[in-house]
């Protein structure tokens, strides 16, 4: 049935089929946390069991970092060893933080993630702050980081030894997030079909690479690998930037946490999932660079825009087209999954009054939310034309940082302020206060050591949230043109409020 997604999640059918349907385990973005009032809503059911949750986290946090960020971890530490021993760190700092949001999960059993989190350990208005960023700034730079990823990979496939020309890619880029936003305004069904059958193919991407590296350096190819720690860099602030590179890659470990209320016996399963799933994903991700390296030398990781096609080209023969295939596939699929759910946060950020009405309406007979996808689009469109794949991860770690360390506060607050609540996991504390340093580094090192644009641009976002807030959300100020614009659109893309209680 198309829109019984958006329906489930905000108003009475249950949900039923959100996540089976979303198997790039975004469905939680979609859930508001619930409101005291939702009355005769019917609950979400607990569907999602140990093994979903760990399919969930490794679903989404494979996706187009791993074909990407390997040229910008090994290009700022500066050399074979300290890269892998990043890709490690970030590995180790993603399981941290995934182990300290198993306690805020069981804690606040509420799915929503950091927007619960923040709300409840922190107040409404870093709620509001991480709402209006997320919309604004970190779901659009998903979008566009994903869809610039597979324009590389599309274009590097047609392109024989030469380097693609920037502008192309950027078209392409474009046209691809006009696409998806096309499949998603269009249909639900179709953009969760879409979904299913391009899933598979990062795993076989990821699959063909081990398997092949390991092949490789059986064959005695060890030499890039034996270069160690040689002309490893210096900077501190290379080595944060380097970790924004592969924390892109890992992004995705708090998704679990998203769909809280629907995981069954959450207090075991949530901790248990990420437990297996984020060790999983680290072994995974450092097993590809290793093979990596065990195929191409490091200057030639360096030159490579598609360092997955380049592997390609170097071990399969006749059969090189599989590379660019599976990772333009994965890409995509991952791509349209973070376009179906950044369209449902802006939708539920917009229901709460936290932004315009109009961006919380659905078109009268597809019953997507055609206009959160579209300005979720505009956004990241106006990204692409803007920055290239490095500078967009690093403008997107750097932010999405600041809030993983506000829900490590959130964490510290709630054992001082709710001492007495049920624990049934309880991280030990040195861990949430090691994610936070750490995540303050992430976010003031690059800055003082080597401040960019972009990381004030983001700054520049959050800070505006608060004054936003005070006249908008606080004190419900509305100009007199919103509701003549809300009528424009609302004809112009035939789109409709939704209500709670339908
Ligand atoms: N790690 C993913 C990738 O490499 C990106 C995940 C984006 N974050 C998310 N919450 N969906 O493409």
């Amino acid at each position: 049935m198309d829109g019984g997604h958006l329906n489930g999640s905000v108003q009475t059918n249950g949900g039923s089929g959100q996540l089976s349907d979303l198997s790039e385990g975004e469905a939680g973005d979609v859930l508001a946390p619930p409101a005291p009032d939702e009355g005769n809503a019917t609950h979400l059911e607990r569907r999602v069991g140990l093994f979903s949750g760990v399919a969930l986290i490794v679903g989404t946090m494979i996706g187009s970092g791993i074909f990407v960020s390997p040229k910008g971890v090994l290009e700022r530490t500066g050399s074979v060893g300290m890269c892998l021993v990043v890709w490690m760190g970030c590995g180790v700092l993603s399981t941290l933080g995934a182990l300290a949001y198993a306690e805020l999960g069981t804690v606040i059993p509420s799915s929503g993630a950091e927007y619960v989190y923040l709300l409840v350990g922190l107040g409404n208005l870093p709620a509001f702050v991480f709402s209006w960023v997320c919309s604004f700034v970190l779901k659009p730079s998903m979008l566009a980081i994903i869809c610039l990823s597979f324009a590389e990979y599309l274009v590097e496939a047609f392109v024989e030894e030469c380097e693609p020309p920037a502008q192309v890619v950027t078209l392409v880029g474009v046209l691809t997030i006009g696409g998806i936003t096309f499949i998603n305004c269009f249909s639900v069904t179709l953009a969760t079909k879409v979904q299913n059958v391009f899933t598979a193919a990062k795993l076989i991407a990821i699959a063909i690479i081990v398997v092949g590296g390991m092949y490789s350096l059986a064959e005695g190819n060890t030499q890039y690998l034996r270069q160690g720690f040689e002309h490893t860099t210096s900077s501190v602030s290379d080595v944060a930037t380097a970790f924004y590179s592969g924390l892109w890659a890992y992004d995705g470990w708090n998704n679990l946490n998203y769909v809280t209320e629907e995981i069954k016996n959450p207090s075991r399963n949530l901790p248990l999932a990420i437990i297996i799933g984020l060790p999983l994903v680290t072994a995974c991700y450092l097993l590809v660079n290793i093979s990596y390296l065990a195929v191409m030398s490091p200057i030639e990781l360096l030159q490579s825009d598609a360092v997955a096609v380049t592997f390609g080209n170097r071990i399969l023969g006749v059969m090189a087209w599989l590379m660019p295939l599976a990772v333009t596939m994965s890409t995509f699929g991952a791509a349209n999954g973070t376009c179906f759910t950044s369209g449902r946060l802006c939708y539920a950020a917009a229901r709460q009054g936290h932004l315009v009405d109009i961006l919380s309406y659905v078109h009268v007979r597809r019953l997507t939310p055609s206009p959160a996808l579209i300005f979720n689009a505009i956004i990241a469109i106006a990204m692409i034309v803007a920055g290239d794949i490095g500078s967009l991860i690093d403008f997107f770690s750097f932010t999405v940082w600041i809030f993983y360390g506000m829900a490590m506060a959130a964490l510290i607050v709630m054992r001082r302020t709710k001492p007495d609540a049920p624990r049934p996991y309880k991280v030990p504390i040195v861990i949430p206060w090691l994610v936070l340093f750490m995540s303050i580094y992430l976010v003031v090192g690059p800055i003082i050591d080597a401040p960019q644009i972009e990381y004030l641009y983001a700054l520049g976002f959050v800070l505006a949230g608060p004054l936003v807030y005070i006249p908008f959300v606080h004190y419900k100020w509305t100009p007199a043109f919103v509701g003549k614009t809300t009528l424009f659109f609302q004809k112009l893309l035939e789109v409709v409020p939704t209500s709670y209680d339908d």
